[in-house]
């Protein structure tokens, strides 16, 4: 791969070409044209040939992609060609449910333990997987080589449950709680916010429903 600056919007993309990928792999496709590729992602055949250039391509004049190789090639540029060992601090309604949720592991993320203040919790498991007292965080990051933690706690808490992420030596944060963390450059933030896709729903119903009007 070159060593260069890859577009966010690039970025962005390439989770969705990898779940397609997945599922043409899954039906036994081997290989596919840009142009049946374009139909399936209703993306233009232009505009995959573009972003999959940022890489060296991957596909043959004539021949398509090679859906094995772009799967595999987009993973490792996602990082997916190795696990990721994850905690979950919040072991909460959204925590619990992310902690539920078996499709990570299927890509490679590992979830090693779950966090939570609340003195009821510790012991509990969730698939197996005790809720550990807080005192017990650092210790548990270095031990465990825990790369990544999903924050599902208050955003009143968010700011000082971060920074004891950070002195456990976290290089990755993915962050539920409805707060701008401010963190050293060398830890990772990727803030998630389900409503702002809610609203961009919201969004295109009520455009949808002025056209019509219109019309
Ligand atoms: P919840 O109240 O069910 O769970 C929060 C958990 O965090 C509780 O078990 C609590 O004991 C624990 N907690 C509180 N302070 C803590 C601390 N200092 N250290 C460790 N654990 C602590 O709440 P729920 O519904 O699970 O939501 C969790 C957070 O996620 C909230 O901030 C909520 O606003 C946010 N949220 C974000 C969404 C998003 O799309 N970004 C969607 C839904 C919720």
């Amino acid at each position: 791969m070159e060593d260069r600056e890859i577009s966010r919007a690039v970025i962005g993309r390439l989770p969705r070409y990898y779940r397609y990928l997945g599922e043409l792999l899954d039906e036994g496709v081997e290989r596919i044209s840009s142009s049946d590729l374009s139909k399936k992602m209703r993306v233009t055949a232009s505009q995959i040939r573009q972003d999959l250039n940022n890489f060296g391509g991957f596909g043959q004049q004539g021949y398509g992609y090679n859906v094995k190789y772009l799967y595999t090639e987009i993973g490792k540029i996602l990082g997916l060609d190795r696990t990721h060992n994850i905690i979950i601090i919040g072991a909460g309604n959204l925590g619990q449910a992310l902690a539920n949720y078996v499709g990570f592991e299927k890509s490679g993320f590992i979830l090693k333990g779950l966090f939570d203040v609340n003195p009821r919790l510790e012991g509990v498991t969730i698939r197996g997987i005790p809720i550990r007292r807080m005192d017990e965080l650092k210790a548990f990051i270095r031990h465990n080589d825990i790369e990544i933690a999903v924050l599902t706690i208050p955003k009143s808490k968010a700011e000082e449950v971060a920074g004891v992420l950070v002195e456990g030596g976290i290089q990755g944060i993915w962050n539920f709680a409805h707060t701008d963390l401010v963190l050293p450059d060398n830890v990772i933030v990727e803030s998630v916010h389900l409503s702002d896709s809610l609203l961009e729903l919201s969004y295109n119903i009520s455009s949808s429903e002025k056209d019509t009007e219109n019309n």
